[in-house]
Order: structure tokens, then sequence, then C-alpha cells
């Protein structure tokens, strides 16, 4: 479990977005979060990743767990080149790079025993750095902005100069570099073009971590998700499979809904009706 949400409501003034909403986040999840305009898509992400605080209910996440939350309108800092903005996906990295110098400086006037531990010491931090493909970053960077379209405009731009949908592309690659435990994307295409859509797509069916994902784009959704949540009429109800399995099963569902109504406002008929009244 990474997510657990449990009893949630939460509304604006009169406005009502959630009544009593629960949802589980499993390891490895796709999910694709649905729902018409306005229904709290965006308000749900804000509300489990702490951005806004709910009326009632409680969200927990586990122990350790790295979230990145790609939202509709995220700004960037400012002074900052494209490539700075991506390199600081692994700053983590950069900092134990840092420690590990300092201990290389330390050498010099260490003692014998010291002198053991200070090696030991960069060694373990030489294997972690190693595994973090460390030395590869700047090919990975380079791989990522060029599949987002960034490279043409040159990796050493101050972000300041962006537009507002090249910032989000540099986000988006940040993001991607980081690889979290768990990815939060609201809307992401919206500043894409085609061919960076494609490499998204492969990107995120291949993504080995969880992710929810918030589209309108319903041939993309299709591909890169297992799992539905659909948020209508203040609750969020989940659809084993992709968007096109999901309305099939929903089409179903407010039928037989219907149905149900229909046959209530026609009397009871004393039979075994198709909504299973008895
Ligand atoms: N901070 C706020 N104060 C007041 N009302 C808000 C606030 N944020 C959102 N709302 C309202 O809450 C409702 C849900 O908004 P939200 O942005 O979560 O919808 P959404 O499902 O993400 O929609 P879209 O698909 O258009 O992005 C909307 O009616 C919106 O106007
Ligand atoms: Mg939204």
């Amino acid at each position: 479990m990474i997510l657990d949400v449990k009893h949630l409501t939460h509304g604006f003034g009169d406005r009502a977005i959630f009544h009593d909403v629960s949802f589980r986040l499993l390891k490895g999840e796709h999910i694709g979060l649905v729902g018409a305009n306005g229904e709290g898509k965006s308000t749900f992400m804000n509300i489990v990743t702490g951005h806004l605080q709910p009326d009632e209910g409680k969200v927990t996440w586990a122990k350790n767990v790295r979230a990145g939350y790609l939202d509709q309108h995220t700004v960037l800092e400012q002074g900052m080149s494209i490539r700075d903005v991506l390199c600081s996906a692994f700053s983590f990295l950069y900092d134990m790079e840092q420690e590990m110098n300092q201990m290389f400086e330390k050498m010099g006037e260490a003692g014998e025993e010291e002198m053991d531990r200070l090696l030991d010491e960069t060694g373990t931090i030489q294997d972690l750095l190693n595994q973090h493909d460390f030395y590869m970053i700047d090919v990975k960077v380079e791989e990522v902005a060029r599949a987002l379209g960034l490279q043409e405009m040159g990796l050493d731009t101050d972000v300041t100069k962006l537009s507002g949908g090249q910032r989000t592309k540099v986000l988006l690659a940040k993001l991607l570099l980081e690889k979290p435990d768990i990815l939060l994307l609201d809307e992401p295409t919206n500043y894409l073009d085609e061919n960076h859509i494609e490499w998204l797509k492969r990107y995120l069916l291949d993504y080995e971590n969880a992710f929810i994902l918030i589209s309108h784009d319903i041939p993309f959704l299709n591909s890169v998700v297992n799992l539905i949540y659909h948020m209508e009429n203040q609750e969020l109800n989940r659809y084993v499979g992709n968007y096109d399995k999901f309305m099939e099963v929903y089409e179903v569902k407010k039928s037989t809904v219907g149905g149900c109504l229909q046959e209530a406002a026609e009397g009871d008929r004393g039979s075994e009706g198709f909504c299973g009244k008895k």
C-alpha cells in the first residue's frame, strides 16, 4: 500500500466536491483519474499531495514514499538553465558526491585508523553512485530533453525565458528523471506535440512505479492505464481496465440504475427485478 485515503469530504463554500470518498493505491498501479470538468480531479490531487487541507478525512502515505507531482499550474524558479533544473532531479547524488570528495580531502591528514574508516565510507558512496548511474546523468538528461523537444531551445537557456508550455515540459522532464515511487500527472499532454505524447505514452507504459494520471485524452489514457477512478457526484468509483473498458461497464451500470428508477416509478411488480430487488 502506497497511499490510503479514508472518508474524505470536501467542499468550497456551498459547493460540495467529495462526500465520504475512500481510495487506496497499491505499488505499481497505473491509474487514470477521470470525470467531467469541475468534478474535483485536480482538487483530489491537491489534497493527497498536502497542498490543500480537506474538510474531513485522512490521507496516509506509506513511509519513505517519494511522490512527484506535476500540477496544471506549477511555477519555476528564476535564474536557472534548463540543464540546471533537469540535473536537480539528481541533487541527492550530487550531495553524496560532495560528501565523498570532502572525505578524500581529509585522507591527506588521516591516521591509519581514520584512513580505514574513510576508505570504507567513500567505497560505500562510490557503490551507491554507480548504482544510481551517477556517471550517466548527462546522457539521461539529454535523452529525456530530446524526447520532449527541449533540446531544440538549447539546454543552457534560462528558464525564465521560456513560455508556459515550455516550462511545463521542463518540469515534466525533471519529474520523469526523478522516477518517484508515484507520479501524479494533471493533464500532462496539454503542452505536448504529438511525437512527445507518443514518447510519454511509451514511457508511462513501461513505468515500473505507480502513477495517477488525469487526462481528457482518451486514446492516451487507453494506452497507459490499467485502472480507472471515475469522479462523479461527489463519489469516486474504481473500474479495472482501461478507459474503454470503464465506459462499457459504466454504460451498463447507468442503464441499470435508469432501469431501476423506471421500475420503481412503475411500482413494484412483486418480481425479482434486474436491480436485485426482492
Ligand atoms: N480554491 C478553490 N476555491 C473555490 N472553488 C474551487 C477552488 N478550487 C476548485 N474549485 C471549484 O471546485 C470544483 C472542482 O474543481 P477542480 O479543479 O478540482 O476540477 P477538475 O475535475 O480538475 O476540472 P478540470 O477537468 O476542468 O480540470 C470546480 O467547480 C472549481 O471551480
Ligand atoms: Mg483539473
